[in-house]
C-alpha cells in the first residue's frame, strides 16, 4: 500500500540556481524542483516534556527527472525528513514544497502489497479514481513494464521475492502516475540480484518519459554510482548536498579521516 500526498505548497525561487538550470536544460516539464525543501525544522516534545529537535534547518532541492539518494549515520534523521516531505508530518518550521501527486514506499515489502495478485496490487490504488477498465488495464500494465514485472502479472503476491514486491509497490505509484517517489531503504533486506532490479526498476522510473524524480534513503554507499545526487544528513543537519561523485568523494574522504584517527 503506499501513501499518496498531493502537492503541498507553492513553488519557492531557485534555492541550488545551478541545479534548478541543469535540470531545465535536461527539458523538465518545470522550472521548479520536483522535491523541495527550505529551512525545515522538526522537534517534538516527548512524555518528560523534554523538548527534541530532530530536523534542524534542513534544506533540499531534488530536479525532476532524477534520482538522488539521502545517506547518514542511524538516527540522524532520514525517516522523519522523507516522512515531512510526504506530508506525513508537519514541520515545525520551514516550508515544503513536492511539485506533483507523491508516494511513500516503505522499507518491508510486506507491509505495502495488500492484494493476492501483482495486477490486483498495482490495480487497487486506481479504485479512487473514475477510470474506465481499458484505462485501468493500460496504466497497470505500462507501470508493471517500467519496473521490468510485466510477465509476472498474474503471479500470487505470496511467491515474489522480496525485491519483486518492492517493484510492485513502485509500479502501484506509477499507475497512479506519482511524479515523486519517497523511498524509504527498500533494498535493506535484498540480496545483491534483488537490489540490482529495484534500483533498475527506480533508474527506469526517473529516465522514462514521467520525469518521475526519486529520493532515495539508502545505507549502501555502493547505490551512490546510481544516483543523479545526494544528500549526506548529521543529527539533524543537512552536511552536504550535491552532485553525486562529490558526496561520495566527501565521505570517502570523512571515512579516511575517521580510520586515520583511530589509528586503525
Ligand atoms: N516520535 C518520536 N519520538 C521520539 N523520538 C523520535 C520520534 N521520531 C523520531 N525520533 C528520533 O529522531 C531521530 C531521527 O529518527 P529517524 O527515524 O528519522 O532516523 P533515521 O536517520 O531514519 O535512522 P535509521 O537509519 O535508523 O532509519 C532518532 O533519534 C529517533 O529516535
Ligand atoms: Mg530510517
Amino acid at each position: 500500500m503506499l501513501i499518496s500526498t498531493a502537492s503541498l505548497a507553492a513553488p519557492f525561487p531557485p534555492l541550488f540556481p545551478a541545479i534548478a538550470a541543469a535540470s531545465s536544460a535536461r527539458g523538465s516539464l518545470t522550472d521548479s524542483p520536483a522535491i523541495e525543501s527550505r529551512n525545515v525544522s522538526y522537534s517534538i516534545t516527548n512524555r518528560r516534556g523534554k523538548f527534541l529537535p530532530i530536523l534542524k534547518n534542513c534544506s533540499i532541492s531534488v530536479p525532476h527527472g532524477q534520482l538522488w539518494m539521502l545517506l547518514g549515520p542511524n538516527g540522524c534523521g532520514k525517516s522523519t525528513l522523507l516522512k515531512v516531505l510526504a506530508g506525513l508530518l508537519n514541520p515545525t518550521e520551514g516550508k515544503v514544497h513536492v511539485n506533483g501527486s507523491c508516494s511513500f514506499v516503505f522499507q518491508n515489502p510486506d507491509h505495502q502489497v495488500v492484494m493476492p495478485t501483482v495486477e490486483a496490487d498495482v490495480a487497487f490504488g486506481l479504485g479512487k479514481y473514475d477510470l474506465s477498465q481499458d484505462e485501468v488495464r493500460s496504466r497497470v500494465s505500462n507501470a508493471l513494464k517500467s519496473v521490468g514485472m510485466a510477465d509476472y502479472s498474474q503471479r500470487p503476491i505470496q511467491t515474489l521475492s522480496g525485491g519483486q514486491k518492492q517493484r510492485v509497490a513502485i509500479a502501484g505509484a506509477l499507475a497512479e502516475s506519482c511524479k515523486v517517489l519517497l523511498l524509504d531503504e527498500l533494498t535493506t533486506f535484498l540480496d545483491e540480484y534483488d537490489q540490482m532490479g529495484v534500483v533498475n526498476a527506480v533508474k527506469n522510473c526517473v529516465a522514462g518519459p514521467g520525469d518521475v524524480a526519486a529520493l532515495w534513503v539508502t545505507h549502501r554507499l555502493e547505490e551512490l554510482k546510481y544516483a543523479n545526487g545526494a544528500i549526506y544528513m548529521e543529527e539533524g543537519r543537512i552536511m552536504i548536498h550535491g552532485d553525486a561523485s562529490s558526496v561520495a568523494k566527501f565521505l570517502k574522504d570523512k571515512q579516511s579521516e575517521y580510520i586515520k584517527h583511530f589509528n586503525f
